[in-house]
């Protein structure tokens, strides 16, 4: 399965996910237009869309096409000839309605908006966009190339034709969408996040080790990694934003990220693409 000649999105934010949704549409013969804030974050996007795509090449992620050419540049007015773009920025309200909003005056409408978050209501962000029918939300999980469930989130003025466009590509970039309505933290981080902030808070009061936390989660529950290896994965200045962002949405102060979990962001602790979390690794990812 490849994309269609005519897809060619255009993916804002190269870091932890928006170089794997890159390297996942470059790897299904989908071009792919990558917008950096400066030089060094495009190199740098460029490393880990590289490095992703080893991966998942590795993994058996790819289905025999050749891959899509990859354009890593800056400045938002790359993405003006796209055909849907991916906002893949940081986790905070007020940063992506403004991109979201100089997106939509940008590019034609009727292009699909999308916006990568892990659980900010696509109807809040819907405010700074022209069109709010051309606007919804994924939830993909990381890295994105090898989950194969996406969450999609219809907000309650997205259009139907912007849900099928969506819905189309990534069908073809071998994705299986679940749509749900919109909501603080959508489905899966209201059920995952609080799970892994309970699981920081159990080793911050000693009942038991990070590795301990996770072998019982793993072994006895199923989980695939256990939620503290999970919370390395995410990020864990990406886990405390969207905490934060779910805390204030609900009105529940137990989702605001524990005091252990905000010491090592403090700490820049972040997790894999730091190289240091709750685990230490070899590598920066
Ligand atoms: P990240 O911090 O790794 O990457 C964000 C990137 O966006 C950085 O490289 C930054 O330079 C770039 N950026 C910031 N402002 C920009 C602008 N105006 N123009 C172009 N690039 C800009 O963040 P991560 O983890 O990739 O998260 C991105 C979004 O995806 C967040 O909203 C997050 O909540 C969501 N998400 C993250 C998941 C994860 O496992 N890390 C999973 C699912 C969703």
């Amino acid at each position: 399965m490849g994309g269609q000649a005519q897809d060619r999105p255009a993916v804002i934010g190269g870091g932890v996910m928006g170089s794997a949704i890159t390297a996942m549409a470059l790897g299904h013969g989908v071009p792919v237009t990558l917008v950096e804030i400066d030089g060094e974050a495009v190199e740098l996007a460029k490393r880990r869309v590289a490095q992703q795509l080893r991966h998942a090449r590795l993994m058996g992620a790819f289905p025999d096409v050749p891959e899509g050419e990859l354009t890593a540049t800056t400045g938002l007015a790359a993405a003006r000839d796209a055909t849907a773009v991916v906002e893949a920025i940081v986790e905070d309200d007020k940063v992506k309605a403004a991109v979201l909003g100089e997106l939509s005056a940008l590019v034609a409408p009727g292009t699909p908006l999308i916006t990568n978050t892990s659980g900010i209501p696509v109807d809040e962000l819907a405010e700074a966009v022209e069109r709010p029918a051309d606007l919804l939300a994924t939830h993909f999980m990381n890295p994105a190339y090898l989950i194969p469930n996406v969450e999609v989130v219809r907000g309650p003025r997205t259009g139907q034709s912007t849900l099928d466009a969506v819905l189309g590509l990534l069908e073809r970039l071998s994705r299986k969408p679940i749509v749900v309505r919109d909501s603080p933290g959508f489905v899966t981080s209201r059920l995952l996040h609080p799970m892994i902030n309970d699981a920081a808070r159990v080793v911050e009061a000693g009942t038991a080790s990070v590795e301990a936390v996770d072998e019982l989660m793993q072994g006895c529950l199923g989980h695939p990694t256990g939620p503290l290896r999970t919370a390395d994965l995410i990020g864990l200045d990406n886990l405390a934003d969207a905490l934060r962002a779910l805390a204030e949405r609900t009105g529940d102060p137990r989702h605001a990220p524990c005091a252990l979990l905000r010491s090592k962001v403090a700490d820049g602790h972040l997790g894999r693409k730091s190289g240091r979390g709750f685990y230490e690794y070899g590598k920066v990812f």
